[in-house]
């Protein structure tokens, strides 16, 4: 018969824990799709105040009737923003004829550069059907509270600054209720599909 020495158990069971951890964190690396928040989870999402490309004001109640694909992020931004970008464009594409149910929405977290001239410009390049939203920063720190959004501007050489991000693309609802979030690195055609599923 093997027994185990006393002394040690601390150590199995620190093992035990050590595992557990890791399969937590590479459950947590899989594509979230097909999960779906439910009750008694933290709420994201929640009512906005924002101005769009065109300078017009725009709130969370003008989208109701259709689907909102949410991408906050910055128009210096070079890399991870373009790339998401032309990921939910190319989710856009997928949709085919139902594209027209999705509107695709990028929301600045650097308002004092991205003034809605700056917006437009930078929208266009992705897509009609894009619309990019900016705001006084009270505004844009409201909805970066809503959406658990982290940004943090960090200096550069010269004076000049980047916004540190977090980049998640989410999925609100026709009733403006959070669905659903996307990491940047999922298929399109996995979001394109995962979408058109809930219409
Ligand atoms: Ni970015």
């Amino acid at each position: 018969m093997i027994r185990t020495p006393e002394a040690l158990i601390p150590y199995i069971v620190a093992l035990a824990a050590f595992l557990a951890g890791l399969a937590w964190h590479l459950a947590d690396s899989i594509p979230h799709i097909g999960q779906t928040i439910v009750s008694g989870q933290i709420a994201v999402g929640g009512p906005f105040h924002l101005v769009d490309q065109d300078g017009t004001a725009r709130s969370d109640q003008d989208f109701r009737e259709h689907w909102m694909l949410i991408y906050f992020g910055y128009t210096h931004c070079p890399d991870v923003c373009p790339l998401t970008l032309t990921l939910m464009a190319s989710v856009i594409d997928k949709l085919g004829t139902r594209a027209f149910q999705v509107t695709p929405i990028f929301i600045t977290v650097d308002p004092a550069r991205d003034t809605p001239k700056v917006m437009k410009d930078y929208v266009a390049s992705f897509g009609k059907s894009f619309v990019g939203l900016t705001g006084d920063a009270k505004s844009i720190a409201i909805i970066e509270k809503e959406y658990r959004v982290a940004a943090i501007r960090h200096p550069l050489p010269g004076g000049d600054y980047a916004m540190d991000h977090s980049s998640t693309i989410y999925l609100i609802d026709p009733h403006g209720r959070f669905v659903m979030d996307y990491d940047d690195s999922t298929k399109p055609e996995d979001i394109a599909a995962d979408i058109a599923k809930r219409f």
